[in-house]
């Protein structure tokens, strides 16, 4: 399955994903400067990415954990996610997000 990774002013990285895999594992795989330093256990918001608009309804609703952290995390809007929180699955093909510069 294909994701595609926005970065302001840079090309769009289409990068492969698999089902029951993490979308930060699948950026930083993919050489996105998705930090995720506390790996995946919400405590840094180093790894948040924020949702096209019209693809933020295809992902469940964040849990309240995720919503806390997401309030630190910098230039955070409405279509902000932790994307160490986001586990793909096949609904999930051709997910746009953008990572934050
Ligand atoms: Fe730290 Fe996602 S990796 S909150």
């Amino acid at each position: 399955m294909k994701i595609v990774f926005r970065q302001g002013g840079a090309e769009d990285v289409i990068a492969d994903g698999a089902p029951g895999e993490r979308l930060l594992r699948v950026g930083q795989r993919h050489g996105l400067p998705l930090e995720g330093t506390c790996e995946g256990d919400l405590a840094c918001a180093t790894c948040h990415v924020i949702v096209d608009a019209e693809d933020f309804a295809r992902l469940p609703p964040a849990r309240e954990e995720e919503e806390d952290m997401l309030d630190l995390a910098h230039g955070a809007t409405r279509y902000s996610r932790l994307s160490c929180q986001i586990i793909l699955d096949e609904m999930l093909d051709g997910l746009r997000v953008t990572v934050p510069g």
